[in-house]
């Protein structure tokens, strides 16, 4: 077996000849990039004339690509990595866009004939197999198809596990020659990277299998998820984070790591180094549906840089030092949907790193390099303001939903455009740019057994509310609205969702049924500005029918009664209908000084939330009714509910 090796190995300057006039190469790329013979046969090589460099994700730039126009080689890649944008930018390379799931069709038909393959393996073991190492991709097709193979030898390159293997009768001529792998390693992540980082991996659930994309919002999110369990990964790229993922125990022992290529620092490649766990295998495999849907919940986390109000993003705005290329983004993008309980996330800064352009746009700008997802493979969108679930809702409500996790500078902007161009309703109102949604008011709780999120309301709920609305008996909406009324329209309906989270507040409850989330209770409280003695605010509350008796309705209450403080309300106030008993009772339960008068089958209702304020004259107690019954004080004397905003 060594015969054949020693027999194989030459050193370079002896193979310069290899390489035709008008002939093709595939040179291997990412941190597997066999560099000593770059340098040899490609850079140094001044024989070199009119040959066609083919390569899947060059991280290093070739220094003179080509010399004078190319005449002595041309590079095309079929990713642009940030050093080469550069070169492409000013038309001295080529760029193949085409999914990495196609690559390798385009070798095995002959669309791209391959005369040289230049690669880089591990040295042999001692029954005469290298490996492939770092990088797998498509090298094993470029092998099978070459006319000759040439392979540096480093040690520096990791014996790995999965289909890696190449054995030294498939390799024409070796050239041993040791040197650090190419590295690559991550920037330091800004405030924003990291705060779309966790708004990402607020969404993976426990026992998911991930894949990232190329760059480092991906790789952002994947560095959030250290708290997570029985995490995998299946994806073309395998960062470092996968190291701190494993020793955090979110990747457990037994659980896979596949990748195809490693993009990372001298760390990373010990860690793959003999490791079990890792698996390192070809484009073919790890983008194939069967395999991708037997790994589920799999989620698809990639990046882009520029996304419309309709929901179709691009990856890249060619610009110098970005990067582009699809590799497998759209199309793990797209299979990550239809597997059960998939997750297909699409992740970017809402603006330029200097913050002077919002990358949600109303339409693309022209410097666009490639729609990656179209309007209709698009789902989750997350942005350092959060994240929307694009999947089913109309152009309308996208805009909306899209303009929420905006940077509050270009919403009012993106709104305009999107009236301007009858997107949206035109009478469309938006929360005060200064309305910071409360995020802190989110949370998890239990009602009946089931559970359910409860969050600040957001413009988007108007459908939602709309339908809690309709679940109502005629009875329930008389409760709610003090009069007999049959519909809830969009101008009604947006004002319920048009919180300054100040002034007004409102928040919903969801509850999920078969991965769709609805809206099944909302509560509101909102300023009276009439009153000037003290600051008071009123409530209102509606919950779906299928969801009262539960506690519901009185855990809202009380709640609301704790958040008003916090925004600065003296006197809690609501009018309840006489006979909404229940109402009334839920109010019997709060443990605040009450204040309760009537008038027209109204009571209305005040507490004191300042527990210091000094507390007011009673009023006479009603000499008959019901109310007693409740322990209420009532008068029968008030011109009740003035100009109730709440109640429109
Ligand atoms: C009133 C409403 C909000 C109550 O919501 P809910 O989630 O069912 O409330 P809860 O489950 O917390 O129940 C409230 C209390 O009333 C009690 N109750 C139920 N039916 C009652 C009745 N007919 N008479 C008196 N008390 C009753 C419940 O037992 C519960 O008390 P408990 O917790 O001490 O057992 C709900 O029925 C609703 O949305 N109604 C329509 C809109 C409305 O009336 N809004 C209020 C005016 S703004």
């Amino acid at each position: 077996m060594m015969e054949e090796y020693l027999i194989k190995k030459v050193k370079a300057e002896e193979i310069l000849g290899v390489i035709h006039p008008g002939s093709s190469m595939f040179v291997e790329s990412g941190c597997a990039e066999p560099q000593h013979l770059v340098r040899k046969l490609i850079v140094d090589n001044i024989d070199l004339s009119d040959v066609q460099v083919y390569t899947t994700i060059p991280l290093r730039t070739y220094s003179d690509f080509g010399g004078d126009a190319g005449s002595r080689f041309r590079i095309h890649s079929f990713f642009v990595s940030p050093g080469m944008s550069g070169p492409f930018s000013t038309g001295k390379t080529d760029h193949i866009p085409l999914s990495s799931d196609m690559l390798d069709r385009l070798i095995r038909e002959g669309s791209i004939k391959i005369n040289t393959a230049v690669i880089q393996l591990s040295p042999p073991d001692e029954k005469g197999y290298m490996s492939l190492g770092v990088t797998v991709d498509i090298v094993r097709s470029m092998i099978d198809h070459a006319d000759i193979v040439v392979a540096q030898v480093n040690s520096f390159m990791p014996f790995t596990c999965g289909e890696s293997l190449v054995h030294i009768s498939e390799v024409d001529h070796i050239v041993e020659y040791d040197e650090p792998l190419v590295s690559c390693p991550v920037e330091e992540f800004d405030f924003e990277t990291k705060q779309i980082g966790e708004h990402v991996a607020n969404l993976v659930k426990d026992g998911s299998t991930i894949q990232i994309g190329f760059g480092r919002i991906p790789d952002a999110a994947l560095k959030a998820m250290k708290t997570k369990k029985d995490l995998s990964i299946h994806s073309e790229i395998i960062t470092d984070t996968v190291i701190d993922l494993v020793r955090a125990g979110a990747i457990p022992e037994g659980n896979m790591i596949t990748g195809s290529f490693c993009i990372g620092t001298e760390a990373l490649f010990d860690f793959v180094r003999q490791n079990r766990q890792v698996r390192m295998r070809p484009l073919t495999h790890v983008s194939n549906p069967q395999v991708i849907l037997t790994r589920t919940p799999f989620v698809a986390i990639n990046g882009a840089v520029e996304i419309d109000l309709t929901g179709q993003s691009c990856i890249a705005l060619g610009e110098q030092g970005a990067h582009f290329g699809a590799l497998g983004q759209p199309h793990f993008n797209r299979i990550a949907q239809i597997t059960k309980d998939g997750k297909a996330i699409i992740a970017l800064r809402s603006t330029s790193r200097d913050g002077s352009i919002s990358r949600i746009v109303p339409r693309f700008t022209e410097s666009k390099m490639g729609i990656f997802t179209t309007q209709t493979d698009v789902s989750y969108v997350v942005t350092e303001y959060g994240c929307v679930n694009l999947f089913g809702k109309s152009i309308r409500e996208r805009v909306l939903e899209l303009i929420t996790i905006a940077h509050p500078k270009f919403r009012k902007w993106l709104l305009d455009e999107a009236k301007r161009m009858n997107y949206i309703y035109p009478d469309q109102v938006l929360p005060p740019e200064d309305s910071l949604y409360p995020a802190r008011f989110e949370h998890g709780q239990t009602f009946g057994g089931k559970d359910v999120f409860i969050r600040p309301v957001k413009i988007t709920d108007e459908r939602g509310i709309q339908n809690l609305f309709y679940s109502l008996s005629s009875d329930e909406k008389f409760h709610r609205f003090h009069s007999h009324v049959t519909s809830l329209h969009h101008r009604q309906a947006q004002q319920m969702v048009n919180c300054d989270y100040k002034n007004s507040l409102a928040l919903v409850v969801e509850a999920s049924e078969a991965g769709k989330s609805h809206i099944i209770a909302i509560t509101h409280i909102i300023m009276d500005d009439e009153e000037a003695k003290r600051r008071t605010c009123e409530f209102a509350l509606m919950v779906h029918p299928e969801w009262q008796n539960i506690g519901l309705g009185s855990y809202l209450l009380k709640t609301m009664t704790q958040i008003a403080p916090e925004l600065g309300f003296e006197v809690f106030r609501a009018y309840i209908w006489e006979e909404n008993t229940k109402m009334l009772h839920a109010f019997e339960k709060l443990e605040l000084h009450r204040y309760a008068t009537t008038g027209y089958n109204v009571v209305k209702l005040e507490y004191d939330l300042d527990p210091l304020a000094a507390p007011r004259e009673e009023p006479r107690t009603h000499s008959g009714g019901n109310h007693e019954d409740d322990g209420l004080i009532i008068p029968d004397d008030l011109d009740l509910i003035p100009d109730s905003k709440i109640l429109f």
